[in-house]
């Protein structure tokens, strides 16, 4: 910038004036100043010119600020409405909440109602139906037939009509969790596909109408279903001769170990012992200790397979059988039965095939290949008739060589074109139950091997092993398996990593209740710890599989996000959790006499 001349610089002119007279110096000083004036004005001229560039350059910005002001403004606007927006839309959702949740109450509580007033007390609310005319005609015309003392003054029935009764039942029924409305994958006690057909050929005049003290000519047909399906049977495992008696698997046990037991005795043994595994059902060491024998428990190994070592540890003359599953319980193939039935037989014992869940071997393999020396087969699991609830079940009871003449009496044999029954077995253990066993559960089997044949038997087993292992890897980075490797027809996983989350095997087996599907078998076999035993069937779609696994995976999900209701499930049926433990101990199972309705 231009350096402004300052009075002492002035001063200095005046002074030099000052020698050159007066005059001069005037003009010469009015000629500085002059000058100095320009200067000045051209130094302000350009002081002003500089601040107004700065004054441009300031309402350049401002502008620009403005302009941004402007903007943030409006951002923030938008922001207010956006968040207006969404409490509007959690307004409505919350309401929408309320109002599912409501009607989830109102269903529960109409669930409740239908199972809590019984039929008598729907009854006792109402007058008399008119159906049942008291004082009328119709009774004058009983009191010609029967003397009136034979008459009760009061029956304490429900005062209902036909339409009443029928729907209080169907309420009743649509309560019910059932293979026919629902996926049902209950390991080893499974519900397998029955064949609607079968139920209807079971059903014939022929089969359904006839008595087991008919003479033998007037049954021809049904002695021939009985010795038909027996010879079917030889054919798929192998066995020699079946006795179809026994109604339970649990008898068919029964009836293989006292055959067992008589087989030693006729040879002067008086075995003690029998070996089974510690994945084993229930019903084995039962049975062991109903024949009077003692049971020894063979531990498995790391792959959930019996202990060889810990076998021959076991295993002596005293030895009267091993009782072994296979595919076992956990789902896995004894792949060193050979050992096994050497082994045992080395030692003078018996191999006993507990063949329940015979499907993932239909078709591929046989006990009679295997070495086993008796087998029982759950006719209701394995062929067509629906397990669970206590029967009818049919507990086929197979035998080798050894022990053809200690099967049960009566057996149906042929003669000539004839069927009858044959009470000539010399070491017969006898009769194990009335008559000839659960003839509609016969029917049914024979029906179903008829009609798959052996070729379909093949597709069943290999559909369960298949679907079962879809199950496996679908999730098993979820749910622990215990036993890695290929299963079998069911898997057994242990939900211990969600148990450490606070969620059991019971609560996970209780929310699938919730989603419209059965638990799986909890907490068997006993060696996996928080267990879960699921058997999906070879009978069930891709679609239903995939819809079990998105579930579980939820399931395993909620336990993060919500596990007070995972805790408290079910929730959408008519009793929630009970106390299972007090329902076994004190059953109240007595409308009138229990204490809570006096
Ligand atoms: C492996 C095994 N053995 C024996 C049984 C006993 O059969 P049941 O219930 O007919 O007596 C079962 C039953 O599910 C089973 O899974």
């Amino acid at each position: 910038m231009d350096q402004i001349p300052n009075q002492d610089n002035l001063k200095d002119k005046d002074s030099l004036s000052a020698d050159s007279g007066q005059s001069q110096d005037f003009s010469e000083k009015e000629s500085y100043e002059q000058e100095y004036l320009i200067e000045q004005k051209r130094i302000l001229d350009q002081k002003e010119k500089d601040l107004q560039s700065k004054l441009d350059e300031l309402q350049q910005n401002n502008q620009a600020l403005e302009a941004r002001e402007l903007k943030l403004n409006q951002k923030i606007q938008n922001l207010q409405d956006r968040e207006d927006n969404l409490r509007q839309q959690l307004l409505e959702l919350k309401n929408k909440q309320q109002l599912l949740e409501d009607k989830l109450k109102k269903e529960s509580e109409k669930k409740d109602n239908l199972c809590q007033a019984l039929i008598f007390e729907k009854g006792q609310a109402k007058l008399r139906s008119s159906y049942v005319d008291q004082s009328g005609n119709s009774l004058k015309e009983c009191y010609d037939v029967f003397s009136k003392d034979m008459f009760r003054s009061k029956l304490d029935l429900p005062n209902l009509g036909e339409l009443e009764v029928i729907r209080h039942f169907n309420c009743l029924s649509k309560l019910n969790f059932s293979v026919d409305t629902n996926f049902y994958p209950l390991g080893s006690c499974t519900m397998k596909y029955s064949p609607k057909i079968n139920d209807y050929l079971a059903g014939l005049d022929g089969f359904s109408n006839i008595h087991p003290y008919q003479d033998q000519k007037d049954i021809q047909g049904a002695l021939k279903l009985i010795y038909s399906l027996g010879q079917l049977l030889s054919k798929i495992t192998g066995m020699e001769r079946f006795s179809l008696q026994p109604s339970s698997g649990a008898q068919g046990e029964l009836c293989g170990l006292l055959m067992i037991k008589k087989f030693h005795q006729s040879r002067g043994n008086n075995k003690t012992t029998v070996i089974i595994p510690d994945s084993a059902h229930g019903t084995n060491p039962a049975t062991v200790s109903m024949c009077g024998f003692k049971t020894l428990v063979v531990k498995s190994d790391a792959k959930g397979l019996v202990d060889i070592d810990a076998l021959k540890s076991l295993v002596d003359d005293q030895t009267a059988a091993i009782m072994l599953t296979n595919p076992n319980t956990l789902g896995l193939f004894e792949e060193n039965i050979s050992d096994i039935k050497d082994i045992v037989h080395k030692n003078g014992g018996l191999l006993y095939y507990d063949g329940a869940n015979f499907n993932p071997l239909l078709g591929i393999t046989n006990p009679a290949l295997m070495g086993f020396d008796v087998v029982h087969l759950n006719l209701h699991k394995t062929f067509s008739t629906p397990h669970g609830c206590g029967g009818p079940g049919a507990g086929v009871v197979g035998v080798g060589k050894k022990l053809l003449e200690y099967l049960p009496t009566p057996l149906v044999l042929e003669k000539n074109g004839e069927y009858y029954f044959d009470y000539d077995l010399k070491h017969s253990i006898g009769r194990l139950r009335s008559f000839y066993g659960n003839f509609g559960v016969l029917v049914r089997a024979y029906a179903y091997i008829l009609r798959l044949g052996k070729e379909g038997l093949l597709r069943v087993a290999l559909n369960s092993v298949l679907n079962a292992n879809y199950i496996r890897t679908s999730l098993k980075d979820y749910y622990q398996v215990p036993f890695p490797g290929v299963c079998m027809h069911e898997v057994v996983f242990s939900c211990s990593k969600q148990a450490e989350r606070g969620a059991l095997a019971l609560d996970i087996a209780k929310r699938l209740i919730d989603y419209d599907m059965h638990p799986p078998t909890m907490y068997f076999p006993l060696i996996v710890k928080e267990a879960l035993m699921v058997e999906p069937t070879e009978t069930e779609s891709k679609e239903t599989l995939d819809y079990f696994i998105a579930t579980m995976k939820k399931i395993d999900k909620e336990i993060d996000t919500d596990i007070d209701n995972l805790k408290k499930s079910p929730l959408t049926t008519c009793v929630g959790r009970v106390d299972e433990v007090k329902a076994a101990r004190t059953p109240d199972l007595n409308f009138f006499f229990s204490d809570k309705k006096k």
